[in-house]
């Protein structure tokens, strides 16, 4: 495995927040019911196009167990989660930095990540402290980064909804963005349904945003949105914003294969462009 661009982290993370950084809540949480609807790969592009925006960017693994972050970018393993929760490493020396260009002089869309390790415990063998304990210490890198993308597993699990801050009353205080990834498949859009449910009864339905991946076009995209969008009018009684559409693109697969991110190796490419749209969106909700 390649490991382009992983380096230290801690100089790049001594610099004043970006100001446009202040108006949008520092965490956004990449979720969704149904699996592999493309969350781990939309929470990468999204951190590289968010830092290509000027803001330092940490991207956390919360799929601990099944961890693909590391698999999609090529990655050594190593310093990551399982090593901060098994006591090896603290939070800080776990984080590394990912670079996309090859020619490591070119800075550009570089971002911090806390990386997991697959086959590791899950965190759902940890206690709901252990878990709670993890997720405020994120919480303290908040005021270090202006954005933590976390990219979550899929379904509606405890880890889920406290990573999000979906729990309780912190949810409240910490409120982060909940970017619920779907897709036009009736099974994604009803376990979609059900996280947004799971998600509005303990109070965080104002900061659910939608992303529909894997559109055909734009149209067909909007035409997913408002399916769930009524039914979440409906039923939940909330409106979950649209963040944007991301249209199916071959580049995707491609850039996965090769493990590099989409924004260096097609900076271009449709699947990109959406995700810089995207990354503009999210810095002014
Ligand atoms: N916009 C897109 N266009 C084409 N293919 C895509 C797009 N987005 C994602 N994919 C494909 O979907 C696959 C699954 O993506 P990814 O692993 O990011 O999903 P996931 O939701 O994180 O899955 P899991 O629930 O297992 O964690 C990718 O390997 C990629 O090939
Ligand atoms: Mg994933």
């Amino acid at each position: 495995m390649g490991q382009t661009g992983q380096t230290t982290a801690k100089a790049a993370r001594q610099r004043p927040p970006a100001d446009h950084a202040q108006k949008a809540p520092k965490r956004i949480a990449i979720a969704s019911g149904k699996g592999g609807v493309g969350k781990t790969w939309f929470a990468i592009t999204l951190a590289g196009a968010l830092a290509e925006r000027g803001d330092s960017v940490l991207l956390v693994d919360g799929d601990l167990g099944l961890a693909n972050v590391d698999v999609q970018l090529g990655l050594a393993g190593g310093r990551d989660i399982a090593a901060v929760i098994s006591g090896q490493l603290s939070m800080d020396d776990a984080i590394t930095r990912y670079v996309p260009h090859a020619n490591k002089e070119d800075a550009t869309g570089g971002f911090d990540i806390l990386a997991g390790r697959s086959g590791s415990a899950t965190f759902a063998s940890l206690s709901k402290l252990e878990l709670k304990g993890f997720s405020l210490g994120l919480h303290a890198l908040e005021n270090v980064y202006d954005r933590l993308i976390v990219d979550l597993g899929a379904g509606v699990d405890q880890t889920v909804m406290t990573l999000s801050g979906a729990t309780d009353a912190d949810a409240q205080e910490m409120s982060p963005l909940v970017v619920v990834v779907l897709t036009d498949e009736p099974t994604s859009l009803t376990d979609a349904y059900a996280l947004i449910k799971m998600m509005a009864m303990r109070g965080s339905g104002p900061n659910i945003r939608i992303v529909v991946n894997m559109a055909d076009d734009m149209a067909s995209g909007k035409a997913t949105y408002h399916s769930i969008q009524k039914a979440c009018q409906n039923f939940l009684k909330i409106d979950p914003l649209l963040a944007g559409i991301v249209r199916r693109d071959p580049n995707v697969k491609e850039s996965i294969r090769r493990q590099k991110s989409l924004l260096a190796g097609f900076p271009t490419t449709a699947a990109a462009k959406d995700v810089a749209k995207i990354a503009a969106n999210l810095s002014k909700s």
